[in-house]
């Protein structure tokens, strides 16, 4: 099922990226620096929350598609500019050189800038053939505040400033909650808003991604020490280098994959209270705990 919802989130983004590049009336170049990262691969794992909750609340998988993609184009945005020279000056993404590496720093920039619109301007035109425009609204006003200075904008500010400090745990927990958690809560919201859950479940959904997001920063950041640069899609070993805060600086190594453990059971005793039995969400754990155990 996780294969099936990624080859079908990257042939709409391809499909996307076709219809809206023939309408630019100038540079071909910024369509090529935004599809360059979206396109380059990558686990999908936001689309596949997003339509894996859409899916268990009966909401049709092709209905929920322009969601999946508009959260895997805000997620490219914000690696393109992670790796931007000013913030962690990485040369490698998913296996290739950066966005900045290929197309230089201000295309880069701009293509980021960029993917943040198109994302907001594919839900609307998309969703509109199906849904009220109150429910595109509250979307969109998700999707931006996720993008932004209450969202992954926040936490990317605080891990920036993080670096070379004393470590305080409380402002690790904030950076992970919103540099990487933002988008996860994003995502599982989106799709519980197009299946119109009630309240209290939405609540439940919420804290799930949350903790989620908590779960998968600490597995980035175990995984940034203990696996190789080929492996990784990206340089080992950067965090280290960089004195960022993270949870294996903060607590060690064997410690960091503690918590990982103790959220993944956390987020499986959610899903039971809920009643939901998902083989998507335990595979995506399974994926992230191969990786933790070094396999
Ligand atoms: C990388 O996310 C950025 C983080 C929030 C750690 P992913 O590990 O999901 O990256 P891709 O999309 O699979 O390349
Ligand atoms: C990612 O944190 C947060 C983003 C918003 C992209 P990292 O800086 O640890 O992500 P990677 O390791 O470069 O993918
Ligand atoms: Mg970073
Ligand atoms: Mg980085
Ligand atoms: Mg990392």
């Amino acid at each position: 099922m996780i294969n099936y919802y990624k080859n079908l989130v990257e042939s709409e983004l391809v499909n996307y990226f076709d219809e809206y590049s023939k309408n630019s009336s100038y540079s071909s170049k910024i369509w090529e620096a935004m599809r360059y990262t979206t396109l380059l691969g990558g686990k999908r794992i936001r689309a596949i929350m997003c339509l894996e909750v859409a899916n268990l609340f009966n909401v049709d998988i092709k209905d929920a598609l322009p969601c999946a993609c508009s959260l895997e184009i805000m997620h490219a945005y914000s690696l393109i500019h992670d790796d931007l020279p000013c913030m962690d000056n990485d040369d490698l993404r998913r296996g290739k050189p950066t966005n900045h590496k290929v197309f230089g720093e201000a295309i880069a920039t701009l293509a980021g800038d960029a993917l943040i619109s198109f994302g907001a301007q594919l839900l609307v035109d998309k969703l509109s053939k199906k849904y009220s425009s109150d429910l595109i609204l509250d979307i969109v006003y998700n999707y931006l505040k996720t993008s932004g200075a209450l969202g992954i904008v926040a936490g990317q500010v605080a891990d920036i400033e993080a670096e070379n400090k004393q470590i305080d745990f409380e402002n690790l927990k904030y950076i992970h909650k919103y540099k990487t958690g933002a988008l996860f809560n994003c995502a599982v919201t989106i799709g519980a808003k197009l299946a119109d859950l009630r309240h209290d479940i939405l609540l439940k959904l919420q804290e799930y991604a949350d903790n989620f997001g908590i779960l998968f920063q600490v597995y980035d950041d175990i995984i940034d020490c203990t696996l190789s640069t080929d492996e990784l899609g990206k340089t080992a070993g950067k965090d280290n280098i960089s004195n960022k805060l993270t949870y294996v600086s903060a607590f060690g190594l064997d410690e960091a994959k503690n918590i990982f453990y103790s959220l993944i059971d956390k987020n499986r005793a959610i899903l039971n209270e809920l009643n939901i039995k998902s083989s998507v969400f335990e595979d995506i754990n399974t994926m992230l705990i191969e990786k933790v155990k070094g396999k």
